[in-house]
């Protein structure tokens, strides 16, 4: 093992961790992929079923038909919180909330969450909402949130969030998308110094066009006023006030589908990722328990917008159904300063910290004194997701957050995979910066090479594919099975494609280099380029755009656009806002590009395809070498790229 680059917790660390040694994952490991069917149903008993599963698992990636733990019964909702105050768990404290001001806060047991979630559930099927229909949500980080998404399982009804800076627009083709009966909403929501962001008349915006939905649920965050229309919107308190309280959960079968939660890709529109109820559960309950080397008592954090695939597993259904206590954190990092959140971990002494490099970066930058003035002994476990992290924030975390006491757990995985499936477990996985390091239990990672074969061996660097299914992993692309073959097992028949590129180095640990498709990973929110050049497209003026990222400081990856006028129409400040209003408003704050580029061509092929290898380069400034350029259509548009790029 490479031994300057290779942090290993002393022995102490690890006793009565779940697993506590290399040792012991290499045993567990081995089992979990000689015998799947074995191992899988031994973990599955840690939940609660009504009827057991007839068939452990049953897949062919060929025709993408996966299924797990068919035919046995079971309620997410009454896993999280029934099954807890049953077996006496009742007064523990299930969701923390922390609000963006530090003065607000609120805590919830079990019992409380459970009366909270039954209400709710009864408030839905009074609208009409049944066993399978959609249910969209839009909000910011409020405990309605969890409860709305906790009432849906109960009854059955299958929740779309809606990441709550996404706009209007964006709502709308989701909510068509999978034709939602109900929106859940608020009325308007604060962020950072955002104290106003119009949720409810975001949504009205979305509703002039979503002829499926029936009814709007609107929770009273701020109390500014909002339009209520008639008929179609109801109060949240209101509704709450008058329902009952009793709800039997619903007895879904493990293959109905729990959410759907929209990601983008390199082409088209967002994909409705759909995954079902059994496995899902299973493994977000057995990765939270281990990864996070959980035990009764500890706070849990993670620092993730539910709106994401992160908070959805390692927010809500992997800590409630362990029974964890998780913090809920409505805020940013930086408000009311770069303290906040040392702050809270101080404040709830919280044991485990799950937060993206991104914010590590920004943090990192504005000095060491805010992470030193706070306490934070607290801290055993600190996690990472989203994005490549780099040696100097890995570093920084483990030195000055950590105070080299806690193993840094680099988290892979994806909205598709709907748990972590690279990571070091935290007794028994030497770490080393920037490496992912070792599969999880059941998972078989594989490089392969371009023409389909898979590589063997290690220093060794590929396209990054799984080789058989686990329980977590996605079932479908909500409407378009045949989307989903295309996009994730056509490129290497038998095999799961991630779409992303890693290196396994002389010690078999995996190191990911990022995205090899046309998505971009901007402080960890998952972008695809042709949806913000489809929004730039719509920009009066605009003839043609290319969108790439290159590297940037805190955000991992910016974003650069290359934006083609039409003739006659000049480059100006006013058309450079105009281009960024039209992604703010076709797809959020969140997707403008950092650059804009005005370039009378792009480079493109004779055939019309644009040669975007280039436009990264200049992107990233690096204009030395442009590689073999025979193949333009027009050579000189290089050179005209090369010179513009000064002006941005
Ligand atoms: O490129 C990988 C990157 O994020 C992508 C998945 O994005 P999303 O579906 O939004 O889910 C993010 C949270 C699970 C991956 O294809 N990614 C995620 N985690 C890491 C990562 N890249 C490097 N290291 C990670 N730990």
């Amino acid at each position: 093992m490479s031994k300057n680059n290779n942090y290993k917790l002393s022995a102490d660390w690890s006793i009565d961790s779940h697993i506590s040694s290399l040792d012991k994952y290499n045993e567990l490991y081995n089992e979990s992929i000689q015998d799947p069917v074995g191992f899988w149903s031994r973990i599955a008993k840690r939940i609660s079923w009504y009827k057991p599963w007839n068939k452990v698992r049953d897949f062919d990636f060929e025709k993408a038909k996966i299924k797990w733990f068919e035919n046995g019964k079971l309620n997410v909702s009454y896993n999280c919180l029934d099954r807890h105050v049953e077996s006496g768990d009742g007064d523990k404290t299930a969701i923390i909330w922390e609000g963006n001001n530090p003065s607000e806060d609120k805590k919830f047991t079990y019992t409380e969450l459970l009366f909270e979630v039954k209400k709710l559930a009864n408030v839905l099927k009074k609208l009409g909402v049944e066993k399978g229909d959609r249910v969209c949500i839009y909000m910011q980080m409020i405990p309605e949130l969890s409860i709305a998404m906790l009432a849906c399982s109960r009854i059955g009804a299958v929740h779309s969030i809606v990441f709550g800076a996404f706009s209007a627009d964006s709502l709308r083709d989701r909510i068509n998308d999978s034709s939602c009966k109900i929106l859940i909403t608020q009325d308007t929501g604060v962020r950072g110094k955002k104290d106003n962001i119009p949720m409810k008349e975001n949504a009205d915006s979305a509703l002039f066009d979503t002829p499926s939905i029936k009814s709007v649920v609107v929770v009273k965050r701020t109390g500014v006023d909002v339009n209520m229309v008639e008929g179609r919107d109801v109060w949240w308190h209101e509704e709450m006030n008058i329902a009952d309280d009793r709800c039997d959960p619903v007895h879904m079968d493990a293959e109905d589908p729990l959410f759907i939660l929209y990601t983008s890709g390199s082409t088209g529109k967002p994909k409705g990722v759909l995954h079902t109820t059994g496995g899902y559960l299973v493994y977000v309950s057995f990765s939270h328990h281990i990864i996070f080397d959980y035990k009764d008592g500890d706070i849990y954090w993670c620092t993730a917008d539910i709106g994401w695939i992160t908070g959805h597993s390692y927010i809500v259904y992997g800590p409630l159904s362990n029974c964890a206590t998780t913090i809920m954190f409505e805020g940013v990092p930086n408000y009311p300063d770069y303290g906040r959140f040392w702050d809270i971990v101080d404040k709830y002494e919280v044991n485990q910290f799950y937060t993206a490099p991104t914010a590590l970066r920004a943090l990192m930058k504005e000095g060491n004194s805010w992470v030193k003035s706070r306490n934070l002994d607290s801290l055993r476990i600190l996690g990472t997701v989203g994005e490549p992290i780099k040696e100097p924030e890995w570093k920084w975390y483990y030195e000055i957050v950590g105070k080299g006491r806690c193993p840094i757990i680099d988290t892979w995985w994806q909205t598709e995979t709907g748990g972590v499936l690279i990571t070091p477990l935290p007794a028994a996985t030497p770490t080393k910066p920037g490496s992912a390091t070792l599969p999880f239990f059941g998972i078989h990672p594989v490089l392969m090479s371009d023409d389909g074969k898979e590589i063997e061996g290690n220093d060794v660097q590929g396209l990054l594919a799984i080789k058989t299914s686990w329980p977590g992993q996605m079932r479908t692309i909500y409407g378009d099975h045949q989307r989903f073959i295309d996009t994730y097992f056509s490129q290497f028949p038998g095999y799961y494609f991630t779409g992303d590129g890693a290196k396994r180095d002389g010690d078999g640990y995996y190191w990911i280099t990022g995205r090899v498709d046309d998505v971009l990973n901007i402080s960890g929110h998952r972008i695809g380029t042709a949806e913000v050049e489809g929004a730039i497209g719509k920009t009066n003026g605009v003839a043609e755009a290319a969108v790439v990222g290159f590297s940037h400081d805190i955000k991992g990856q910016g974003m650069y656009a290359f934006v083609t006028l039409m003739t006659g129409v000049d480059s100006s400040n006013k058309i450079r806002e105009n281009i960024i209003q039209s992604v703010v408003k076709e797809i959020g704050p969140h997707a403008k590009p950092d650059n804009i580029q005005f370039s009378p061509a792009l480079p493109k092929t004779r055939s019309g395809k644009i040669m975007r290898r280039i436009l990264r380069k200049v992107a990233e400034g690096d204009h030395d070498n442009m590689g073999d350029i025979s193949t333009l259509a027009d050579p000189l548009v290089v050179a005209n790229l090369i010179s513009d790029s000064a002006q941005v």
